[in-house]
């Protein structure tokens, strides 16, 4: 048994009132974070700086009674640790140099894990930090989601250039694939043996596949994840979070084996009942547009979604991660709600 509410309902013990964390609850709705941010040059250093790292990490815990602190990197320090130059401009998110079928053969996983060594500091670090009853969440991007940024060279509505690349590449895109498995499985072990509690995916481009792609492209690949990460460390907590994953949100669950799947907000909240597992935890699923306009239509949704799973191993959480316009108060609000009622 664990003292840790969040950890334990990944594990598939239902809380009296759900465990609450934010989808990137540490970033710019917050003055800190913005303040913080100044002392780094550029997104990437403010990752691999631990001593800055554990600070945005730990500053949303200490306005707000959250559940868990999570890990504060990001998806695209993957790419960047394979070799492939990645920047984030003002205003327009990530830019990478697009790789090749050419390139694709020249990333460097044998260096991944040295050059991600300070964010394994961070979670080492934080893990002493936080109260013993914080769950301390690590995370990877999933490999689909990664290789859409590392193909498209940045973020796209369709994942078009990653979706075609796949079929005209087919061998350059499974080498690119198995790179992306092999790192995360490393990355991830390595984050659970600093003192991570739960890991979560991040597949936030699951939308736009047919289901032979979405078999290929999410399952497979995720299966493998979990399975891989599982050999070296038994038991392991996992949440799988494929936004947009719709009408194959059950098959995933179930082949890949995660302990917990993460809702997005388009999913229905009789979604869960009608086509789960009674026991599958879930996590999620407020609009996070919900949070920002706050309010009594706040309030009545966070209800909704509230009994909804009330008769499941429920993780309260947003359908998305927050956005830098959400009023401090409205977040303050929302985390009382959930817990107090
Ligand atoms: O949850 C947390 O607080 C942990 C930190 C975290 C960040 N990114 C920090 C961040 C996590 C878990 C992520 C995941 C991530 N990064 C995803 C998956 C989740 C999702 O939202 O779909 C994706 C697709 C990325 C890639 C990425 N990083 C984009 C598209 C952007 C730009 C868009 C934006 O919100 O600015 C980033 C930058 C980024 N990652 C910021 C933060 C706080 C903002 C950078 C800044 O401070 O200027």
């Amino acid at each position: 048994m664990t003292h840790r509410p969040l950890l334990a309902t990944v594990l598939g013990q239902r809380q009296e009132r759900p465990p609450i964390w934010i989808m990137r609850q540490a970033g710019r709705y917050l003055p800190e974070y913005r303040e913080t941010r100044t002392q780094a040059k550029n997104f990437l250093e403010l990752c691999y700086t631990p001593d800055l790292a554990v600070e945005v990490s730990l500053q949303p815990l200490r306005r707000f009674d959250l559940d868990a602190a999570i890990l504060f990197s990001d998806i695209l320090v993957i790419p960047d640790a394979l070799g492939q130059k990645v920047r984030f401009e003002q205003g327009e998110g990530p830019v990478l140099d697009p790789v090749s079928a050419e390139t694709i053969a020249a990333l460097k996983p044998e260096r991944a894990l040295d050059h991600l060594a300070p964010v394994l500091e961070t979670v080492r670090r934080l893990r002493a930090d936080i109260a013993p009853d914080k769950t301390l969440i690590g995370f990877c991007g999933s490999p689909w989601t990664v290789a859409t940024y590392m193909i498209g060279g940045r973020g796209s509505t369709d994942q078009a250039a990653a979706r075609l690349f796949a079929l005209r590449h087919p061998d350059a895109f499974a080498a690119l694939m198995d790179v992306l498995v092999a790192t995360s499985v490393d990355y991830l072990v390595a984050q659970l043996q600093a003192g991570a509690d739960v890991v979560q995916l991040f597949e936030s481009w699951a939308l736009n596949l047919d289901d032979a792609a979405f078999a290929s492209h999410v399952i497979e690949p995720n299966r493998r994840i979990v399975a891989g990460v599982r050999a070296l460390v038994p038991n392991a907590p996992i949440i799988g979070f494929p936004r947009g994953a719709a009408g194959n949100l059950a098959r995933y669950a179930e082949v890949t084996g995660v302990n917990a799947l993460g809702l997005d907000y388009a999913t229905p909240l009789d979604f869960a009942g009608k086509h789960l597992p009674g026991s599958l935890p879930v996590q999620g699923n407020l609009d996070p547009l919900r949070l920002v306009a706050g309010g009594a239509q706040m309030d009545a949704r966070v209800d909704e979604i509230i009994t909804a799973f009330s008769n499941r191993p429920h993780i309260f959480n947003l359908g998305h991660g927050i956005v830098p316009e959400t009023p401090i108060e409205h977040v303050a609000r929302l985390v009382d709600r959930v817990k107090n009622g």
